[in-house]
């Protein structure tokens, strides 16, 4: 027997959890039913709805003929109903097909609504004595820190390997026990913050522990790539008198930077020279791409680009209480989003006197 096992089962015998309600039967009903309310809910919210269901239905044939929503009112709160909808159809399957005797193997228990193949050898193990591994949540992360196994474990190949890693750890005998260690240690050690390594049974040959990586195994869900959106901004700058005014405009007080002062936006495929003259009747001949700035917000990457437009004088334009002029000495008191302050600050001499 591996020594990872050997050493698991003696600490389950010692310091396992004994006395969960559905650890003092090898009743299959009992068992499933344990296994399916704890695959999304946790050991002490599931006792006393597990109880309950048991008085309601205290055998398979009982929860194959009640009607579906009997079944999901004693279900009311442990959320994750398509549990409660499987649990069902497998009852009737099983009465169905099955004769009412439940699939004596993790294999015949995988082909039942609801069952995975981590839940189909949990069962099989705890009732039949089946060596059949098992791999949920918690499994994975004792598995990835023990080893020291990199790589997100929802992907498909970290899977793989863990599975491999699973079985090949998976003792000659005390299948049962075993398997409710690995899922002691996990729920009550191996925590997905803050592990106890201290008093952990396998921390001696634990390769997180070693290189004090257990923060960082398993590896977190890759991010997805987040989306990059363009925008083009207008410099309008116009000399008045010696000094140089830049157009700010205020923007509308909801949403992204709501009520700061920005730079005028042009609109998507529009060009800046169309822009000033759409949004401001300014004719101008030229406009100068300064150094783009980009801008992370939790949901998408801004890349903004500045076009410098150079206005000989300040142009007459209606009034708005959203629009200003400002200069080297109003600007800085304006609130300005972060990124259009650095982006402001790049421009060489925006707003020093002009010759
Ligand atoms: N989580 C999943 N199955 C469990 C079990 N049998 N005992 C404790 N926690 C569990």
């Amino acid at each position: 027997m591996s020594k990872f096992a050997d050493t698991l089962v003696s600490w389950q015998r010692q310091h396992g959890r004994h006395d969960l309600p559905w650890q003092q039967t090898r009743d299959p009903y009992r068992v499933w039913l344990s296994e399916i309310m704890l695959q999304q809910t946790q050991v002490d919210t599931v006792i006393p709805y597990y109880n309950r269901f048991l008085q309601h239905f205290p055998d398979i044939a009982s929860l194959a003929a009640a009607p579906q929503d009997a079944v999901l009112a004693q279900w009311s709160g442990l959320g994750y109903y398509a549990r409660a909808r499987n649990l069902h159809k497998a009852a009737q399957i099983v009465m169905a097909e099955h004769g009412g005797r439940f699939p004596q193997t993790a294999a015949g228990l995988v082909e039942l609504p609801g069952i995975g193949r981590s839940t189909a050898a949990a069962i099989a193990s705890f009732c039949f004595g089946e060596r059949a591994a098992i791999l949920d949540g918690n499994v994975k992360r004792v598995l990835c820190r023990h080893r020291g196994v990199d790589g997100f474990p929802g992907e498909r190949a970290v899977e793989t390997h863990l599975w491999a890693l699973a079985e090949a750890l998976l003792p000659a005998e005390g299948i049962d026990t075993y398997t409710q260690a690995l899922m002691d240690l996990g729920a009550t050690l191996c925590t997905r913050s803050r592990p106890t390594c201290a008093i952990c049974p396998v921390a001696a040959d634990c390769v997180a522990r070693e290189t004090g990586r257990q923060a960082e195994l398993p590896a977190a869900r890759p991010r997805k790539p987040v989306p990059q959106r363009a925008l083009d901004v207008l410099v309008l700058r116009a000399r008045r008198g010696n000094a140089s005014r830049v157009l700010m405009e205020r923007r509308p007080a909801s949403g992204i930077w709501g009520g700061l002062y920005s730079l005028p936006e042009c609109q998507e495929g529009e060009s800046p020279l169309a822009c000033a003259q759409r949004r401001f009747g300014i004719t101008a001949t030229e406009a100068e791409a300064l150094p783009p700035v980009r801008h992370s917000f939790t949901h998408f990457t801004l890349t903004l680009t500045p076009w410098l437009v150079e206005l000989p004088t300040l142009p007459r334009m209606a009034s708005d209480d959203n629009l200003y002029w400002a200069d080297a000495d109003t600007l800085p008191s304006l609130g300005l989003p972060a990124p259009i302050r650095r982006l402001l600050a790049d421009v060489p001499a925006l707003l020093e006197t002009q010759e």
